[in-house]
């Protein structure tokens, strides 16, 4: 991984369009891959996590033509893939191993997944549980992580109360739901993004929502669609707050997804004082887009109840750093679920505060932070998480002096071109 370092000061100015969705991307391969028929992929992301899905969709006999961010995907039918000839490598991606662990459960073949390390220490009990009690039989280490065995075949349908609020683990089940008996049930505790079940929808298959619970029946049929990715808005998160805390910037992020499960670290910025104004654009396939109009403003420290961590969950490490330059205090509750991410990110968003001057300390599961006036330049270490290294980043560019970043490039998971896209937009 590569080193970055970045000199202190400037604003942003111009527009800027930020990569696809990287969960609407995934999940834009996977229903590609199960439907009859080619589905065209428009805008898909150009992150390595989704290059993963698709060399294991690869493995599995898929075809797929194109480069991101125009791809065609050739489907299988459901119940329709081919049994891989070795491991299947789904990289730093949980969202990849997790959705097909799902997928693969409805076919008679034995597969089983790896990763890179850090994917490799994350927990897999949490799909491993409910594809058991659906029928296939799962593997896992001592400690519940990959490798991760799947043997599956005819699985029945289930209702299952999902014991923490994960979209990851509520599309699993209902992917292999798709390949089950009956009708499979999924009972959320907090509704998280819910790309799934409007993507499903939008290749003909019936998906019946009631307040927290999800059903899906077996054998739905997926009819091959057109799918129009919106731009990713926990990409855009890191240009909102960049140009919300840097003096004199005027900066338009355009195209990006509005999925109200998404935009939960909008409401937040706006209740802290920030200027956003979001502009309805043209959407598709079930998904809606916005502009994002953002000007810089002071923020004031706000509180996030536990209840609306799901619905910024990728973004707290970002929203982290704009709490550590608001007035007053911050406190985020409830944030549990970070220690389980590309690292223990609720440690790391506390440390790389830390190094930058400002304060922040991690009690229990809350994350408390006091704002400070300025950053002192500092060199942070990525942890490989891409989130934080864009984090840190960005605090790099708003302390004064030189910074630095270790292991910066992991950013290439969801944002390849973050970099060069950011210094391009960078005035005096
Ligand atoms: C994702 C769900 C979330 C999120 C991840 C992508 C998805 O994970 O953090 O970046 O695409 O379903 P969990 O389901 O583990 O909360």
């Amino acid at each position: 991984m590569k080193d970055r370092s970045v000199a202190g000061g400037g604003r942003l100015e111009g527009e800027v369009r930020v990569p696809g969705d990287k969960s609407v991307s995934h999940r834009a391969l996977i229903l590609g891959a199960l439907a009859d028929g080619e589905t065209v992929v428009e805008g898909l992301s150009s992150g390595a996590d989704v290059g993963s899905t698709r060399t294991c969709l690869a493995a599995l006999g898929v075809e797929i033509s194109g480069a991101a961010p125009s791809v065609r995907v050739r489907g299988r039918g459901l119940g329709g893939l081919k049994a891989p000839s070795g491991d299947l490598d789904a990289g730093n991606s949980g969202t990849t191993m997790r959705l097909l662990a799902g997928v693969v459960a409805g076919h008679a073949f034995p597969c089983r997944f790896v990763g890179d390390e850090s994917l490799m220490r994350r927990p897999m009990r949490r799909v491993a549980e409910p594809l058991r009690a659906m029928g296939a039989a799962v593997g896992l280490s001592e400690a519940g992580t990959a490798p991760l065995s799947v043997s599956g075949g005819a699985l029945k349908g289930i209702e299952y109360a999902l014991p923490m609020a994960s979209a990851q683990v509520k599309s699993s089940v209902l992917l292999a739901g798709l390949h089950a008996k009956g009708t499979t049930t999924v009972v959320e505790p907090a509704a998280t993004r819910d790309h799934t079940e409007r993507m499903l929808a939008a290749f003909g298959v019936p998906v019946a929502v009631r307040g927290l619970k999800v059903s899906v029946e077996g054998g739905s049929r997926l009819t091959a669609a057109r799918v129009l990715i919106p731009g990713d808005p926990s990409s855009a998160a890191f240009w909102v707050v960049a140009a919300t805390l840097a003096p004199g910037s005027e900066l338009a992020v355009r195209g990006v997804g509005s999925n109200p499960t998404r935009t939960g670290y909008l409401n937040v910025l706006a209740r802290m004082g920030a200027d956003i104004h979001r502009e309805p654009a043209r959407g598709e396939g079930g998904e809606s887009v916005e502009d994002l109009i953002v000007s810089s403003s002071d923020l004031s420290g706000t509180d996030i109840s536990a209840a609306e961590i799901p619905g910024l969950i990728d973004e707290v490490p970002i929203l982290a750093l704009a709490a550590a330059l608001a007035s007053g205090e911050s406190r985020f509750s409830g944030l549990g679920e970070l220690r389980h991410k590309e690292s223990d990110r609720l440690m790391g968003i506390a440390a790389l505060l830390t190094s930058f001057g400002a304060s922040a300390r991690v009690e229990n599961d809350d994350l408390l932070i006091t704002g400070t006036k300025a950053l002192t330049p500092a060199k942070v270490d990525s942890l490989g998480d891409h989130r934080l290294a864009m984090t840190g980043y960005i605090a790099g560019m708003l302390a004064s002096g030189e910074s630095g970043v270790l292991g910066a490039s992991c950013a290439e998971i969801s944002y390849p071109t973050f970099y060069d896209d950011f210094n391009s937009r960078r005035g005096a």
